[in-house]
């Protein structure tokens, strides 16, 4: 193992920092509460941290619209607080990555602020301005979170262009001061100790030169009122949704010049030789000739309605080959998406679902991402109230839900389902008053999930061994532990429909995605590594019965 960098035998864990641990009790997360818990997540086995933005931010979208790159927001602690985690974090080995949000920042930022003020403003061309076409604004392009892609500014009589919400104003990235800049917070924050960057919406950082039109005969309304038809019917996103929306935003993605920015993002990034850089993409052109990305997330295994084994081979078969001699990185869910256990489960057996799941991502190979929460087997919370939301995502999709003539009740629980505070609700650390995130009295920043009573917390997990968090555990230490799972060759074995069977290096792993019992041929008898269902380190024979969701790693 010792010729793999350590972001290839890592085990990556997201922290969504305001849902992650309050330290002083505000019912928002923060540092001192994240330093508390960093020998928790030593004890789970995990090599590094990736944290979700702690930046100063007016917060229209969670911390994702940034008004100083180089600062803590005070709700999250003190400059100090944050180089303590960091050193803290070293001490017990974890690394520590930090978001970087490139493609836009908050309006609020004093870049923008600047920017907006006049168009001789010095800063002006630091942000994508136009003085729109015919009375209007300059194309009919959308924002992905719902309206058009341009807001007219009262100040200068112009439109500026946002790929996110209005408050979120793309830079202008032709412009070399902007990069010189952001290149410099970039560098603030790799000075200060940390061990890379995850960073966020790449694809959206440039657009179609001469800003032409996007030829989509559908209105983003219409959009919204197929994928309320399709939910109302039970039905996965269809085609017609999926293909119309790419149609859509085609013109605002992926465009020339990117490639040639992200290799100079990597040439900063290399002045810091242990650094890693990860991408918010699936699109493997982004580890470019290995001057570009280390990691780009696999997402298309995860977006899927079911993981079923034909599912999971055909990703593996397709990725692993396109990968070529780039290392995979493989995922199951994030702070966009639902919870693995709400997502895969199928209401009768959640939580053997989301244990194979585990399986599954901490075995395959590649570098696994866990999000915080799942090792607890959390689930997605509907808030049920639109005034507690605070995706505005949902807000959007709430309000346009009544336009579109639908009550109340179901505007909100299409919007919440939709949204992405249903996956962001406080870590539950207890069965106490706040499931143990905040002290009882205080107003958590989003509503607690109820089942932390029920054991779907950790303090009743972590002395358990039945328990996810202990399976989790297990599952990390055997992959600490196998050369094999970390860097051994992945070979698909059979093609069972219910069972995904493969080889990395010469130890096997066997996933019964069903509920029933399946037969499944050993080419040569073994020795459990790890066993759902099976002592460790006994034989077994050249046949075996897979138990309903059991998971068999075996040497
Ligand atoms: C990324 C983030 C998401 C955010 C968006 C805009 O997709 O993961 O949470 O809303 O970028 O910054």
């Amino acid at each position: 193992m010792t010729d793999l960098a350590w972001w290839q035998s890592a085990v990556f864990y997201q922290i969504y920092p305001r849902s992650f641990a309050d330290g002083n009790g505000d019912g928002f997360g923060d540092f001192p509460g994240m330093i508390d818990r960093l020998d928790y997540l030593q004890d789970l086995g995990i090599d590094a941290v990736w944290l979700s933005p702690h930046y100063p931010s007016p917060d229209v979208d969670c911390g994702y619209d940034v008004a100083d790159y180089t600062a803590v927001d005070p709700r999250h602690g003190t400059m100090d607080d944050c180089l303590r985690f960091i050193e803290e974090a070293h001490r017990r080995k974890i690394r520590v990555l930090f978001d970087f949000v490139m493609n836009h920042t908050s309006d609020q930022h004093p870049w923008f602020r600047s920017s907006r003020s006049s168009p001789t403003d010095p800063k002006r061309d630091w942000y994508v301005w136009h003085p729109g076409k015919n009375g209007g604004p300059p194309n009919n392009w959308y924002s992905t979170f719902g309206g058009p892609a341009w807001t007219f500014d009262e100040t200068t009589r112009e439109y500026y262009y946002h790929f996110f919400f209005a408050a979120q104003p793309d830079l202008n990235w032709h412009n070399p001061e902007v990069r010189a800049a952001m290149w410099d917070s970039v560098r603030f924050w790799l000075d200060h100790g940390i061990d890379g960057y995850r960073v966020d919406a790449i694809g959206t950082v440039f657009e179609e030169p001469g800003l032409p039109d996007h030829d989509s005969p559908l209105a983003q309304r219409e959009l919204l009122e197929m994928w309320i038809e399709a939910r109302r019917s039970g039905r996965e996103v269809n085609e017609i949704l999926s293909r119309e929306w790419k149609r859509m935003f085609r013109h605002q993605h992926d465009r020339p010049g990117i490639h040639d920015l992200m290799k100079e993002l990597r040439s900063v990034v290399d002045e810091y030789p242990h650094a890693v850089l990860v991408a918010e993409t699936d699109d493997i052109d982004y580890h470019g000739e290995g001057d570009e990305f280390h990691l780009v997330f696999n997402f298309p295994l995860m977006n899927v309605g079911d993981l079923t084994a034909d599912h999971v081979r055909r990703n593996q078969s397709q990725r692993l080959a396109d990968l070529g001699d780039a290392w995979p990185c493989n995922t199951l869910n994030n702070h966009d998406a639902g919870r693995v256990r709400t997502r895969f489960g199928d209401g009768s057996n959640d939580e053997a679902i989301a244990r194979v799941a585990a399986a599954l991502l901490t075995t395959l190979k590649g570098t696994p991402f866990l999000y915080n929460g799942e090792e607890i087997g959390m689930e997605d919370l509907l808030v049920d109230d639109a005034g507690l939301f605070r995706d505005n995502l949902s807000t959007w999709v709430y309000r346009s839900s009544l336009d579109l003539g639908l009550d109340e009740t179901e505007a909100t629980r299409l919007a919440a389902f939709r949204g992405r505070d249903k996956c962001r609700t406080p870590l539950q650390w207890g069965p106490g008053p706040n499931a143990g995130f905040s002290p009882k009295g205080a107003t958590t920043w989003l509503p607690v999930h109820p089942n932390h009573r029920e054991g779907v917390n950790v303090a009743d997990q972590v002395d358990d061994p039945a328990s996810m968090l202990s399976w989790y555990r297990r599952l990390l230490a055997a992959r600490r532990s196998s050369s094999d799972l970390v860097a051994g060759n992945y070979v698909s074995l059979g093609t069972d429909p219910d069972v995904v069977r493969f080889r990395r290096g010469s130890t096997l792993v066997a996933l019964n995605l069903s509920p029933r019992t399946q037969p499944i041929p050993l080419e040569q008898p073994r020795i459990v590594r790890l066993g759902s269902h099976r002592t460790e380190g006994i034989a077994i024979d050249t046949e075996v019965r897979l138990a309903p969701f059991e998971v068999l790693v075996a040497v």
